[in-house]
C-alpha cells in the first residue's frame, strides 16, 4: 500500500491562526522520509487549496467561517476518496478537526462502494459532538463526529456518506465535554473512553476490544488524532491543551496496536498549531507517533493477535 500525504492547511475550525502551518511542519519534521525508512512507498500530493466559497448560512449566529468550512469539506471527500480509490493509504496533514468533516466523508463513501463498514477511532481530548445547533464556540472543529453519526443539524452540509452507526464509532481519551455534547452523547450508544475509563482498565484493553469488532465486521477504520490526545506536558502546540492527557509511552502503545492491528486504512494528523511549538518538539512526537503506527518497534518479537 502506498502512502498518500494530503495537506490541509486548515484554520477555519477555530479561531486561533496557526494551524495552517501544519502541514508544513510534518514536513519539515521529516513524515515522509519517516515512514519511507520503515519501507513503505510514499507520495505527497502537496497542499490542498479552497476555490470559490460556497454561499451558506446557519441559523445559529455563533457559528464561524462556515463558507470555508463547507469548501474544505467538499475538497477534503473527494480528494481522500480518490486516493483510497487508488489502493493508497491517506495520511491527512492539518489543519484543524474540522478538516475530518471531509475526511471521514471520503473513507464513508469509499467504503459503502466496496460495500464494507467503516469504523472511527477519535484520539482526542474533546467529543466534537457538536452540531452548528448547539455549538457555543461557533468553532466547527468541535462538531465533526456529530456529522459522521448523522446527527440532525447539519443542513448546510452535504449529506454525509452512509452515517457511522454509534457501534462504530470509539471516542479515546476524552476529557473535556460541553454540556450540550453531554447530553447528547448518552442519546447515542458512542463508546466513550474517557479517561476515567482509561485509568481503571489501561490504555490496552478497550483498544484491543474495539480493534476485534473492526476486524470481526470486515471493517475499514479510520484513525482520528487530535494534538490534544497527549498531554499538554509532552504537546504543547495546540490551541485547546487539556491537561491530564496521554503519556509518551501510552500514546505509542496505541500506534504500536494498530500497527499490529493491520486495520487502519485511513489517518488525520489534526490540531497541530506550530506557532505554539517548542522548536519543533511537538511536530517531532506526531512524527514518531506516525511511525510506530506504520511498525516502528525496538524489536521485532511475534505479537499477540486479537482474535
Ligand atoms: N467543545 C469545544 C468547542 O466546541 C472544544 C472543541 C475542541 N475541538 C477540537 N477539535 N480541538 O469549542
Ligand atoms: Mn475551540
Ligand atoms: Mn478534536
Ligand atoms: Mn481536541
Amino acid at each position: 500500500t502506498q502512502t498518500i500525504l494530503i495537506g490541509a492547511p486548515i484554520d477555519s475550525g477555530q479561531r486561533r491562526p496557526g494551524c495552517l502551518m501544519g502541514p508544513a511542519a510534518y514536513r519539515v519534521a521529516g513524515l515522509a522520509q519517516a515512514i519511507g525508512d520503515l519501507g513503505h512507498g510514499v507520495t505527497d500530493w502537496g497542499d490542498l487549496s479552497l476555490g470559490d466559497l460556497p454561499a451558506a448560512a446557519c441559523p445559529n449566529p455563533a457559528v464561524d467561517q462556515l463558507p470555508a468550512t463547507l469548501g474544505w469539506t467538499e475538497r477534503l471527500r473527494e480528494t481522500v476518496e480518490d486516493a483510497l480509490a487508488q489502493g493508497g493509504m491517506p495520511i491527512i496533514l492539518g489543519g484543524d478537526h474540522s478538516l475530518a468533516l471531509g475526511s471521514v466523508a471520503g473513507a464513508a463513501a469509499h467504503a459503502r462502494r466496496l460495500g464494507r463498514p467503516l469504523f472511527l477511532l477519535w484520539l482526542d481530548a474533546h467529543s466534537d459532538f457538536h452540531t452548528p445547533l448547539t455549538t457555543t464556540s461557533g468553532n466547527l472543529h468541535g462538531t465533526p463526529v456529530a456529522y459522521i453519526a448523522g446527527r440532525e443539524g447539519f443542513d448546510a452540509f452535504p449529506p454525509f456518506p452512509a452515517p457511522l452507526p454509534a457501534s462504530h464509532i470509539c471516542l479515546y481519551g476524552i476529557r473535556s465535554v460541553d454540556p450540550a455534547e453531554h447530553e447528547a452523547l448518552l442519546r447515542h450508544d458512542i463508546a466513550i473512553n474517557d479517561m476515567r475509563v482509561l485509568d481503571e482498565q489501561g490504555i490496552v484493553a478497550p483498544l484491543r476490544a474495539f480493534l476485534a469488532k473492526v476486524r470481526e465486521a470486515g471493517g475499514l477504520l479510520h484513525v482520528s488524532l487530535d494534538v490534544d490526545f497527549l498531554d499538554p506536558s509532552i504537546a504543547p502546540a495546540v490551541g485547546t491543551t487539556v491537561p491530564g492527557g496521554t503519556t509518551f509511552r501510552e500514546a505509542h502503545l496505541v500506534m504500536e496496536l494498530l500497527h499490529e492491528s493491520g486495520l487502519v486504512t485511513s489517518l488525520d494528523l489534526v490540531e497541530l498549531n506550530p506557532f505554539l511549538d517548542e522548536r519543533g518538539r511537538t511536530a517531532r512526537l506526531m512524527v514518531d507517533l506516525v511511525g510506530s503506527l506504520m511498525g516502528k518497534k525496538v524489536f521485532d518479537r511475534p505479537t499477540r493477535s486479537f482474535t
